[in-house]
């Protein structure tokens, strides 16, 4: 894998990308984004993108592309092409593949997708804990912090995430289907994806996905989006 390399974690809503970006991080030193933390951190601070992002996001559905894009075009940017950057949560539907590919230049793009299936999350989200200070991600079905509700990292709290609740993951279900399996559809079709069965335990699933990577051929870079699509 080239050092300038992009890497993107598709898959639905609680099929393990924050975990798995947590492990690739560290293994081989990316740069990471998370777009749905970055947008949950500023909710938390009262921002007035976080402002606007906490009730679309309480509700399941997508932030505009518009508010989204400005923080990955920042983070991309801030790489200058000399690291690897992983997209958790980042692009989700055709239109901000398309912006990833205006952003990108020459730098490859590789395409993880993570499949689960819907009883399996269901599961692990009721379990689900976060930490609100460094973002680490708990679940009580793997493993108790030492603490009850602190988090074994920083030491801050652990809690629920608001759109954890039944009635918001199915929304968010729905809006996987419409929005970004089109977009998984797209990517299927290029040189640079591929997909891991997430059902299995954390380790196995980062083995799998490091194997894949180390794999890859470094020249070439995956575009989901035909030059006929490019309209954003
Ligand atoms: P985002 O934060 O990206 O949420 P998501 O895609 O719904 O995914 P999750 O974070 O819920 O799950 P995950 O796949 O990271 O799983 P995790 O590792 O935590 O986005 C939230 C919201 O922000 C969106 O709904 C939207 O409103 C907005 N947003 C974000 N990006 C946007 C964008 N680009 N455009 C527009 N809006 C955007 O794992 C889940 C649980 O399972 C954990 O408890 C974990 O410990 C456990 N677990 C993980 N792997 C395993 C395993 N292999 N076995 C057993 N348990 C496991």
């Amino acid at each position: 894998m080239r050092n300038d390399s992009i890497i993107v974690l598709v898959g639905p809503p609680g099929a393990g990308k924050g975990t798995q970006a947590e492990k690739l991080e560290e293994k081989f030193s990316l740069i990471p984004l998370s777009t749905g933390q970055v947008l949950r951190e500023e909710a938390r601070k009262g921002s007035v993108l976080g402002q606007e992002a906490q009730a679309i996001m309480e509700q399941g559905d997508l932030v505009p592309d518009s508010l989204v894009a400005e923080i990955v075009r920042q983070r991309i940017e801030e790489t200058n092409s000399s690291q690897a950057v992983l997209l958790d949560g980042f692009p989700r539907n055709l239109a901000q593949a398309a912006l990833l590919d205006e952003l990108k230049g020459e730098r490859p793009v590789f395409v993880i997708n993570i499949r689960v299936d819907e009883d399996v999350i269901l599961k692990r989200l009721a379990a689900r804990r976060y930490c609100v200070k460094c973002g680490k991600i708990y679940n009580f079905h793997l493993t108790t912090p030492q603490e009850e509700d602190v988090c074994d990292a920083c030491g801050a709290q652990l809690v629920q995430r608001g759109d954890d609740r039944e009635e918001v993951i199915k929304t968010r279900f729905r809006v996987y289907r419409d929005e970004t399996e089109p977009l998984i559809e797209a990517y299927s079709q290029t040189q640079n994806y591929f997909a891991v069965d997430g059902n299995q335990k954390p380790q196995v699933v980062f083995e799998e996905i490091s194997t894949k990577l180390i794999e890859v051929d470094p020249e070439t870079g995956g575009s989901a989006v035909r030059p006929e699509q490019r309209s954003v």
